[in-house]
């Protein structure tokens, strides 16, 4: 699929979940690059008086950002008691809804925040869905600085994963909002058992949180060359 094909193709999938948002609700921001055409929708929308009462919560300094330049009211997770509807991307989509997030490098806020959502949609181009999670891409990880070589070898450890830290291109670690750095498990084979891989994950001290979300997405919107496909959990 060209890169042009794959921008229209996320347009249409975030100006479909702008159908999904009512006025006065509180929201969900994700990060990453189809999320922010939605954002950039819902600014619209709010401007031009088709949407009011939206009040969001970022799940990164940069949806952050991007949402105060398009004038849309900004709430933090603290000063509310849950969001009607969170919306994001996903860099993995499987058959059960189950996801693998993070390339944007926002994966604890994500989670963090979408959590408290009583729904999270997921707005995806059709190269996102896999069979297997981790089939194509790398599960980031976010970890403590400290000690940060020891939590890689012991990610090294488990079977079938091949970690590394991330470093951007002057070769220096990639620090998260959270201060901390991150680490790319890729699986060769796929991950045989992502609920156990996250048990096991979310048990190590050195690990702050994963890309692996499962059972938390209400509905995936696909956009393919065919048209839009609606993914439902239960369905
Ligand atoms: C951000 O940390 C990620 O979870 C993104 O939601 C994911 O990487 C998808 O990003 P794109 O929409 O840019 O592909």
């Amino acid at each position: 699929m060209s890169a042009n094909k794959q921008t229209q193709l996320k347009q249409t999938a975030a100006r479909q979940a702008l159908d999904l948002v009512k006025n006065d609700m509180l929201l969900g921001l994700g990060t990453g690059s189809t999320t922010a055409f939605f954002v950039q929708y819902l600014g619209e929308a709010l401007q031009d008086g088709r949407l009011q009462g939206i009040r969001g919560v970022p799940t990164s300094e940069n949806t952050a950002r991007h949402a105060r330049e398009l004038g849309i009211p900004l709430a933090t997770l603290d000063e509310v008691d849950f969001l009607h509807l969170a919306v994001d991307g996903a860099d993995e989509v499987n058959p059960e809804l189950n996801l693998i997030k993070g390339l944007g490098k926002a994966l604890l806020r994500e989670k963090l925040v979408e959590v408290h959502a009583r729904q999270l949609w997921i707005i995806v181009d059709e190269s996102k869905l896999v069979s297997r999670l981790g089939e194509h891409a790398p599960l980031p990880v976010e970890i403590v600085p400290f000690a940060h070589e020891a939590t890689i070898r012991w990610l090294n450890s488990l079977p079938g994963c091949r970690a590394e830290l991330w470093l951007r291109e002057d070769g220096k670690p990639w620090i998260t909002d959270n201060s901390h750095y991150l680490a790319l498990c890729h699986f060769d084979e796929g991950i045989d058992d992502p609920e156990a891989l996250g048990r096991t994950l979310n048990e190590w001290p050195g690990v702050m949180e994963h890309g692996l979300f499962l059972g938390m997405a209400s509905g995936v919107i696909v956009a393919a060359e065919t048209g839009i496909r609606v993914m439902r959990k239960n369905a």
